[in-house]
Formats: C-alpha cells, sequence, structure tokens
C-alpha cells in the first residue's frame, strides 16, 4: 500500500516511515505512485482540501489540455482509452481522481507545508505544517511552478473602480458580459482567457509588453510539441527552432503585424534559457487578426475607470483580469540545502 505508517505522539508530532512529499498535484501523485511499485510507502501533506488544487481549483472552465493526452499521462496508468486527443480539466480531474484511488494513495489534506529543515545532527527532515510536525529521512518537493499567482504593482490599480482578478480565480466570460475588460499578459492564459471573454461578448484589451513567440497548436494534422519532440532527438535545437518557425509563419502568417513580435531567440531556445512557454494558438490569434481582441502596448499607469498605455492611448475599461503567471512557494518554506541532505524535487 502507498500510504505510510505515521506514529503520532500528542505533541503533533508525526515520524513518518518513509518520504515525505509535499503536494497532491500531477506529480506528488505519480512519485507516491512509482514509490509504491517499488514497496516504498510515502505521505503527501497537501495545503487545500482535494488533491490536484491547481487543476480543481485554479483553473477555468473551458480549459483543456494544449498537449495531446499522451505527453500528459502519469506513469503506470495512462487515460483511459475513450478519452479525446485533448482532455478537458474536468476529465483530467477524474483521471487524477481514479489514479489516485488505484494506488490507494490518501494525502493528509489542509496540512499547508511552512517550513522544512534539515536537522544534520539526527539526520532527518522536520517538516512543519500549521498544526503539526512530520519528521523523516526524505524530503520530496511537488508543489510545482504554479504555486501562487503573480500580481504585480501596477501604478494606480488600487484606485480602479471596476473588479480585479487574477486568471486563477476566473472561471468564465459569463461574468464579463459586454464589458471592456483589461487583459495583462499575453502568455497561454492571457490569450485563452481573452478568447473566452469573445465567446461571452465582452471586449478583451490585451496587453502585450514584451516579444511572444505563438505556434500553432498543431501542424499537418500533428501537435506541434510532438514534432518539436521527435525532431530534438535527431537534429540541433536550433535548427528545430528554424523549422517551427518557417512552419508557424506559414500556418499563421507573420504575427509581427498585429502586435505580436517574435523573440530573436526560438522558442526551444527560449523556454530552455528562460523558462518562458511559447503560446499554443487555440483561436485567439484569429479573433486578434479580426480585431475582436484588441492588442494593447505596456501599461503605463491604471486610473479610476480606465488605463493609460506606453504609446499614450487611453481606454476606458470596466474589468481588469491579471493574466501575470505564476511562481513556486518553495523558497518560502524549504530552508537551506546542502548536499548531505537527501531532497528531491518532482516534475
Ligand atoms: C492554467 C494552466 C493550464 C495548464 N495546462 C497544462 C497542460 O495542458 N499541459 C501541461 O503539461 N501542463 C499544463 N500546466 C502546467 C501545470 O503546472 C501542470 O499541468 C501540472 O499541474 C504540474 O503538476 P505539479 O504536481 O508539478 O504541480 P501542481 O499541479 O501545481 O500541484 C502542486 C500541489 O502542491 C500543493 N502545494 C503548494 N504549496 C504547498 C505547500 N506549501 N504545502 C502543501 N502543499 C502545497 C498545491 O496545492 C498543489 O495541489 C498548466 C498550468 C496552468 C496554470
Ligand atoms: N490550455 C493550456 O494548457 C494552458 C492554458 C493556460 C496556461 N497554461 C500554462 O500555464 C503556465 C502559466 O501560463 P500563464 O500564461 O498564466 O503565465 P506566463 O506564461 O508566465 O505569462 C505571463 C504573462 O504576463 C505578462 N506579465 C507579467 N507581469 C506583467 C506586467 N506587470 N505587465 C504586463 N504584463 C505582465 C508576461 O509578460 P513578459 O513576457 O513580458 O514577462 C507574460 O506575457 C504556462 O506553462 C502555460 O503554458 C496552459
Amino acid at each position: 500500500m502507498g500510504s505510510s505508517k505515521l506514529h503520532q505522539n500528542d505533541a503533533n508530532c508525526v515520524w513518518v516511515d518513509g518520504p515525505i512529499i509535499v503536494g497532491a498535484g500531477p506529480s506528488g501523485l505519480a512519485t507516491s505512485a512509482c514509490l509504491t511499485q517499488q514497496g516504498v510507502p510515502s505521505l503527501i501533506l497537501e495545503k487545500s482540501d482535494c488533491l490536484a488544487s491547481l487543476w480543481q481549483l485554479r483553473t477555468y472552465d473551458r480549459l483543456k489540455l494544449h498537449l495531446p493526452k499522451q505527453f500528459c499521462e502519469l506513469p503506470l496508468l495512462g487515460f483511459p482509452h475513450n478519452f479525446p486527443k485533448y482532455p478537458n480539466k474536468h476529465q483530467f480531474i477524474s483521471y487524477l481522481e481514479s489514479y489516485a484511488g488505484h494506488f490507494s494513495i490518501q494525502p493528509r489534506f489542509n496540512q499547508a507545508v511552512q517550513n522544512a529543515d534539515y536537522d544534520h545532527i539526527l539526520g532527518f527532515w522536520r517538516v512543519k505544517t500549521q498544526d503539526s510536525e512530520y519528521i523523516s529521512r526524505w524530503l520530496i518537493v511537488a508543489t510545482g511552478e504554479h504555486a501562487e499567482p503573480v500580481i504585480p504593482d501596477i501604478p494606480g490599480i488600487n484606485k480602479f473602480n471596476g473588479s480585479v482578478v487574477h486568471t486563477s480565480s476566473y472561471k468564465s466570460g459569463s461574468e464579463f458580459k459586454n464589458q471592456r475588460v483589461l487583459v495583462i499578459g499575453c502568455g497561454n492564459s492571457g490569450m485563452e482567457v481573452s478568447l473566452d471573454l469573445c465567446r461571452y461578448n465582452a471586449i478583451p484589451h490585451m496587453v502585450v509588453r514584451n516579444t511572444v513567440h505563438v505556434l500553432p497548436r498543431e501542424m499537418f494534422g500533428f501537435s506541434t510539441f510532438g514534432i518539436a519532440m521527435a525532431l530534438i532527438k535527431w537534429f540541433p535545437l536550433w535548427l528545430v527552432d528554424k523549422f517551427l518557425l518557417l512552419v508557424a509563419n506559414f500556418i499563421l502568417g507573420n504575427t509581427d503585424q498585429v502586435g505580436l513580435r517574435r523573440p530573436k531567440a526560438g522558442p526551444i531556445e527560449l523556454k530552455n534559457v528562460t523558462g518562458k512557454t511559447p503560446v499554443l494558438d487555440v483561436g485567439a490569434l484569429s479573433q486578434i487578426k479580426s480585431g475582436e481582441i484588441k492588442v494593447m502596448e505596456g501599461v503605463k499607469e491604471i486610473t479610476g475607470n480606465g488605463a493609460k498605455f506606453m504609446d499614450g492611448q487611453e481606454k476606458e475599461i470596466d474589468s481588469i483580469i491579471l493574466a501575470t503567471g505564476y511562481k513556486s512557494n518553495v523558497p518560502t518554506w524549504l530552508k537551506v540545502i546542502t548536499m548531505s541532505c537527501c531532497i528531491l524535487f518532482s516534475f
């Protein structure tokens, strides 16, 4: 069985027989299942009250995986055969729930790790949550790169009279019908939320302050990601990037002309060097071309009822959606790592 034997004393101090895994997202579940298969017990600590909290609590209704299912399934148990090529979020969540059930994974919910320290003298980790301390020889970090929303400090935003939400709280454009909405950020979230807003007759103004690579989700019926992964095994990265951009320009046209300037580095090189993910287009680009989504330069200042932009334009705005990305929370709770302690990051 996957669950670790726990030894708890009165002071809420818990000795865990196997590794402690922090986070019950896809990575934490996969790690626990693989350990179980090797006969190693483990304990998952999860801050929210459900598994895969990013997917259950912090994603919008219309979200679908943008990579084909074979690239997103977890080890040892694949997706059901009847799933479509791009499962939606509800299908992905149901898969993760049955995955956890299959391997008898029972995370401890409502346990937010606030501190993890390695005791060099005794040789174990002390992992503190809001009400307990867990002790184990091994610590596995599976809290992901999207643990906290990035909320930038934009001049004047506190004076804005309308609503301001981050994409992690956005569910659907139905709440923004007929509104002029400023979407700040043009990653996959900014693009997909802008597209969703169009479907509800809202008027999205999407802020693009920088360069961005937009690629078609598929090239000639095959997933762009799959093609890139296959080519990279045989060809140098720069050549694969050149090929992707050549085909992307052929399919999508020159994105510079609609205000989406491409970075100098190719999409895979940029991902490797900066971690910046290319946008996989699922329909936003054609809405940009037709003017349904308006591309705006960087924001200079937010006012009571609108925004001033770097190019001197001013627009009246009803609501703001921050599509400004996410960050890890590991630096806030994981203390000094040295070579002598066993810590693993699970991706
Ligand atoms: C909108 C959106 C769409 C995405 N779509 C795709 C996609 O189509 N394909 C793809 O491959 N990737 C996608 N991603 C990337 C996403 O990060 C991965 O799909 C996947 O969720 C990563 O799994 P993970 O387990 O590493 O992290 P997460 O899914 O983020 O899980 C981490 C878990 O750790 C918990 N946690 C965090 N901090 C603590 C703490 N201090 N104490 C205890 N628990 C904690 C969280 O509550 C969460 O349950 C998407 C991301 C976003 C934001
Ligand atoms: N369907 C899907 O599968 C799907 C959907 C959504 C997201 N995702 C994934 O989720 C992850 C996160 O994506 P994301 O789009 O939320 O975040 P992201 O890729 O980090 O993009 C954040 C965007 O916000 C901009 N930004 C940040 N601060 C800003 C500021 N102060 N002013 C103006 N713009 C600002 C960034 O611009 P700069 O580049 O200039 O910093 C960037 O355009 C990615 O891995 C993505 O692929 C997947």
